[in-house]
């Protein structure tokens, strides 16, 4: 089988580039591992940048994200259990789309099924020869061995894809944080308490409180990295939440039975450089950030569009943008890391954490309370830096 374009991995940067290039009439095939409904089963964040909507659009499905998604104006940030609202349309006229990741994921699978180029249920997917001109992929599907010819193989596979692996480590630079936490996360079908986000702050830990829908909200609280969610029932969730969450927010919170709870752990990680011969990388494959900044998704569709350009100018005898796919996607990946890394640690409790240590947090959070130009830098990281 010959392919300009092979895809690993079937999740939104995997189906966003496949979307992109056939609509550039660049011949590509998506290899999953999973079948479409194990993707989608996966309960994952979504605060979309305009530049991801943006991306959806060009795409040609953003219709239910139009519909459905809820543009925010802003987010409320709390310490002490006092909020204040950073209204970033107002400071760089930008706002963020709340729009689940699986919506997001469910709507580009039903776009590129369309178009006929997933194979689900892919197994003992294998990249080759990629430092060759034309490197190969060979997959099982249906108990038959395949093996794709193609220009590039793209590694949309995730932190834990075969596409990285392939890389010599002689070739590559790990950069990593793994954070000495994690969070809880609850889904409940009750009202969210805030039409808007909220990140707490607080003495005991971190706090976080936004929603799916208007009758569907997402809670979480940091745990210690060890924890389990056996030793968190509902009503000991709830109590703490309160705890955390603003006065005004922990009165009017409406309880009810968790519908989904779960426990993740919280890593910076960047993979340098994204590419090998004619393999590149995109998204969770290459880099990872804590949900603090809501960076995951937007981070892995501006690689999309980044690589989606590049390849187009390959085959328009241009290889400029390609060789520099790495840099260019990086430069904004470490603004991401280092927004992600700021948000992390001036909100969370670290182990090693004094009273000392607490006041500085709260004296950041202060001063970004008080200071306009504060909430300016704020604002432009937390609605997504510019793509160029
Ligand atoms: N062969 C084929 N498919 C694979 C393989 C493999 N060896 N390994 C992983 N996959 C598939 C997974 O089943 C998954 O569907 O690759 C896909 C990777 O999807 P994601 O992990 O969602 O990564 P990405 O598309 O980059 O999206 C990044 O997802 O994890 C969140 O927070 C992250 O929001 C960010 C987004
Ligand atoms: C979520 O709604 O799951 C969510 C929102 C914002 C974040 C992280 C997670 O920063």
């Amino acid at each position: 089988m010959r392919k300009q374009v092979a895809i690993i991995g079937g999740g939104p940067s995997g189906l966003l580039l496949a979307k992109l290039l056939t609509q550039s009439d660049i011949d590509c095939i998506v290899l999953e591992k999973h079948t479409k409904e194990h993707v989608l089963s996966r309960v994952r964040a979504g605060v979309l940048e305009e530049g991801s909507v943006q991306l959806l659009e060009k795409a040609g499905v953003s219709k239910r994200l139009k519909k459905e998604g809820f543009k925010h104006n802003g987010i409320f940030l709390s310490s002490k259990n006092a909020s204040f609202r950073i209204n970033f349309k107002n400071l760089v006229d930008k706002c963020v789309t709340v729009y689940g990741q699986t919506e997001a994921t469910a709507d580009l699978y039903d776009a590129v099924e369309r178009d006929n180029i997933v194979v689900n249920s892919a197994s003992k997917v294998m990249p080759e020869n990629l430092i060759a001109k034309n490197p190969t992929v060979s997959f099982t599907h249906h108990n038959q061995h395949k093996k794709i010819s193609c220009d590039f193989v793209i590694g949309c596979d995730g932190f834990h894809g075969v596409a990285r692996q392939q890389i010599p480590k002689a070739c590559s630079k790990v950069f990593e944080r793994i954070y000495p936490f994690g969070w809880l996360g609850v889904l409940s079908e009750t009202p969210p308490v805030s039409d808007e986000l909220i990140y707490a702050n607080h003495k005991n830990g971190f706090a976080l409180a936004s929603m799916r829908n208007e009758s569907l909200s997402r809670y979480y609280i940091q745990t210690p990295i060890e924890d389990s969610t056996e030793n968190w029932s509902d009503q000991r969730f709830w109590d703490e939440l309160r705890n955390r969450l603003p006065n005004k927010a922990a009165e009017e919170l409406v309880i009810g039975n968790s519908i989904e709870k779960s426990i993740a752990p919280l890593r910076s990680f960047v993979t340098e450089p994204m590419q090998y011969g004619n393999l590149f990388l995109v998204g969770d494959a290459a880099h990872i950030v804590p949900p603090t900044g809501a960076k995951g998704l937007n981070l892995a569709f501006s690689d999309v569009h980044y690589l989606h350009e590049a390849i187009c100018g390959f085959y328009q005898n241009d290889t400029q943008l390609l060789n520099h796919y790495s840099a260019r996607a990086l430069k904004r990946i470490w603004g991401a890391i280092r927004f992600s890394w700021w948000m992390t640690t001036t909100l969370h409790k670290f182990p090693e954490q004094n009273a000392f240590d607490q006041k500085i947090q709260e004296a950041e959070l202060d001063h970004l309370k008080c200071s306009k130009n504060a909430q300016l830098n704020f604002s432009e990281n937390y609605v997504g830096l510019p793509l160029d």
